[in-house]
């Protein structure tokens, strides 16, 4: 089984500028890169701040984007995200019964679960009973491995800022929502950070990717803001096999 994770695209009013960019070039550059180097995967798995403020342009650019992509694409929200503008420029995307955009969607070896941490007005996440609840629900009763994606890291990855506002509220719960199904889970794929990482949280696998527009530098010493790197717009390739996960990193470059 091969799918891709993709993250933090960051998209704004076109016309506008992020940190001296315009997001939709770099979304633009990894799409062409998927299309020619990856158009055979099952899947594609977006894990979040698919707009850097919740702007109605950022949507309507990301779906026009996105649109070219070949396989098709499962989607959840960040602390950058809107979830009214996000469910009005995406209707056709699953919600749970209290409107969160998380879904369980079957992968070709496998079920995928998306969990929504976005929290309005805060840039930490939040998982609520409410979505603790179907994820204990989506877990239950069935017996093959899980993938499970979600954009704010339930732990600390040495990023001062980043850690500041990681999954805040409810990670004890995942945690042992997590413990309870451990034989069933393969992997962790997480957003946010804007880094290609990769690690184990209580036993449990995880990588994280690059975003499309902006990084964040590997700074281990400053607090409080989250430093911009420049570097480029990366991707993840995964590889899933009864024997295993493997993820690779594409970073392509311009031109
Ligand atoms: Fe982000």
């Amino acid at each position: 089984m091969k799918f891709l994770h993709l993250s933090d695209l960051h998209l704004v009013t076109p016309g506008a500028a992020l940190h001296g960019m315009d997001p939709r070039a770099g979304l633009r550059r990894v799409v062409a890169h998927i299309r020619a180097h990856h158009a055979d995967a099952a899947l594609a798995v977006i894990t979040g701040d698919l707009t850097h403020a919740g702007e109605p342009e950022g949507y309507a650019a990301a779906r026009e984007i996105l649109a070219g992509l070949p396989m098709p694409c499962h989607i959840t929200l960040g602390n950058h995200d809107s979830r009214p503008a996000f469910r009005a420029a995406f209707p056709e995307v699953a919600v749970d019964a209290a409107g969160f955009v998380q879904q369980a969607f079957a992968m070709p070896e496998g079920l995928g679960l998306l969990l929504d941490t976005h929290e309005p007005g805060r840039a930490e996440g939040r998982l609520c009973p409410a979505r603790l609840s179907w994820l204990e629900a989506a877990l239950r009763g069935g017996s093959g491995p899980v993938f499970l994606f979600l954009h704010h890291p339930p732990f600390r990855v040495g990023l001062g800022r980043m850690d500041d506002i990681r999954l805040r509220e409810g990670a004890g719960e995942l945690e042992n929502i997590l413990w309870r199904h451990r034989a069933r889970l393969r992997h962790l794929f997480i957003g946010h950070l804007h880094r290609a990482v990769a690690g184990s949280w209580r036993g449990l696998p995880f990588t994280g990717v690059r975003g499309t527009n902006h990084q964040i530098a590997l700074d281990f010493v400053t607090q409080g803001v989250a430093p911009v790197s420049f570097e480029a717009p990366g991707y993840g390739v995964v590889l899933a096999s009864e024997a295993g996960v493997v993820v690779h990193f594409e970073e392509p470059t311009a031109g």
